[in-house]
Parts: structure tokens; C-alpha cells; sequence
């Protein structure tokens, strides 16, 4: 099923996308992956203030940010190592839900314990808006708010389950988005509870 009344042009809300089982596969290939690349702490730009999420990347090139800035880059800050390969069942979801043509060159793995959140932001590091990101959500519900396009618009309020995909893409690549909270408790499909997201995306034009 796709919803897309009341959203805007461009944004996918897919509820359900992965089954249980797709879901448990999804988790043990990610934990291994997650011990090659572990997930660290990122820093804000100048204040070196944390992160409340916790983060790895997969993929050619990984999103980081640090006190010289945002950006994308092919070794993990702490290991100084490459990043895994995306595993071919998050490629063929791009390819599915995508609209793309090219394939996806980051996925950015993010972690919310509990109390963890994400403000509002627009996903604008990447050399290309032309791909969108595709979004997988693990675990623990999130409070998901959506904006337009301009920051201080009119928002919504989306609860992303465990296993539901939302992709920007087209008009709605560069709206605003953020977690406003974490349901903790709500699905038992990470041991140590919490909630994982993945975003895949493209930064190279093509
Ligand atoms: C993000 O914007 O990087 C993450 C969004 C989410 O956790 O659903
Ligand atoms: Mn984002």
C-alpha cells in the first residue's frame, strides 16, 4: 500500500514494506556489518556539541560530521577503515521504490536509544538532488515529523513502525524532517531496545 493524500508530491510512505522475517534478516546482517563499522558518536560542527543518535555508514562514501563540518567520506573516522559494502537487499529496495536510475553511494546508519532524537533538517550534503533518500525504519516507533520545504512551515506528525519505508524524493527531496521522539518499548526486534534507521543515498550527480 501506498499513501500519498496529504503528503507532499514526491514522498512515499510505505507502512509494512518489510516483513517480520524480512526485518529479523535485515537485523543480523546488519549487526554484522555494524561490528566491521561500529557506530560512533557524532560531534555538531563548531560546538562539538554530541549527538543524541549514534552513527555508522555503509556504502562508498559515509556521512559524517565533526568540528570541521558535515560531509561525505569513504573511511570511518575511528577505524580509518572502509566502509561495508549496502547489502543487496537495501539495494533492491532503492531499486524498487527509488524512481532512479542511478544506484544508491551512502547509507547511513543511525541509532536512537530511547531518549535520542533528531531535529528538524533538510538533507542537502549531497551533489544531487535529482536521486531521493529512501529511508528504512528498525525497531522501536519513532515519532517522524515532515515539513515543507521552507524551515518554520506547516508540519506532520508520521508514526514510523519497524519495517516501514518513506522515501523523498522529487519535490519532496529538500523537506524539512526530524524525530521527535522514540517510543520506547514498542517492538521487540532489537535486543538492547531502541530504534535503527537507514537512509540510503546518492551524492554524485548522474
Ligand atoms: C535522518 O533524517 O537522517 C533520519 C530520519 C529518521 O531517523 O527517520
Ligand atoms: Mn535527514
Amino acid at each position: 500500500m501506498q499513501l500519498s493524500d496529504g503528503f507532499p508530491k514526491g514522498f512515499k510512505y510505505l507502512p509494512g514494506y518489510f516483513s517480520s522475517e524480512e526485518q529479523k534478516e535485515l537485523i543480523d546482517t546488519l549487526r554484522h556489518l555494524i561490528k566491521e563499522a561500529p557506530l560512533f558518536t557524532p560531534v555538531m560542527p563548531r560546538t562539538a556539541k554530541p549527538f543524541s543518535v549514534r552513527m555508522s555508514n555503509l556504502g562508498a562514501l559515509g556521512w559524517v560530521s565533526d568540528k570541521g563540518g558535515y560531509r561525505y567520506q569513504p573511511l570511518h573516522p575511528e577505524s580509518g577503515q572502509a566502509w561495508p559494502d549496502i547489502p543487496e537487499v537495501l539495494l533492491r529496495l532503492w531499486n524498487k521504490v527509488g524512481d532512479c536510475s542511478a544506484a544508491p553511494e551512502a547509507c547511513l546508519v543511525n541509532y536512537y536509544a530511547e531518549t535520542a532524537k533528531m531535529g528538524m533538517h533538510q538533507d542537502r550534503d549531497e551533489k544531487t538532488f535529482e536521486a531521493p533518500v529512501v529511508s528504512v525504519s528498525l525497531g522501536d516507533t519513532a515519532m517522524f515529523r515532515l515539513g515543507g520545504v521552507k524551515r518554520g512551515g506547516p508540519t506532520q506528525s508520521l508514526k514510523l513502525n519497524s519495517g516501514d519505508v518513506v522515501v523523498l524524493g522529487g519535490e519532496s527531496r529538500l523537506c524539512y524532517h526530524g524525530i521527535d521522539r522514540i517510543l520506547g518499548g514498542s517492538s521487540s526486534l532489537l535486543k538492547d531496545g531502541g530504534r535503527l534507521n537507514l537512509t540510503l543515498r546518492r551524492i554524485s550527480p548522474f
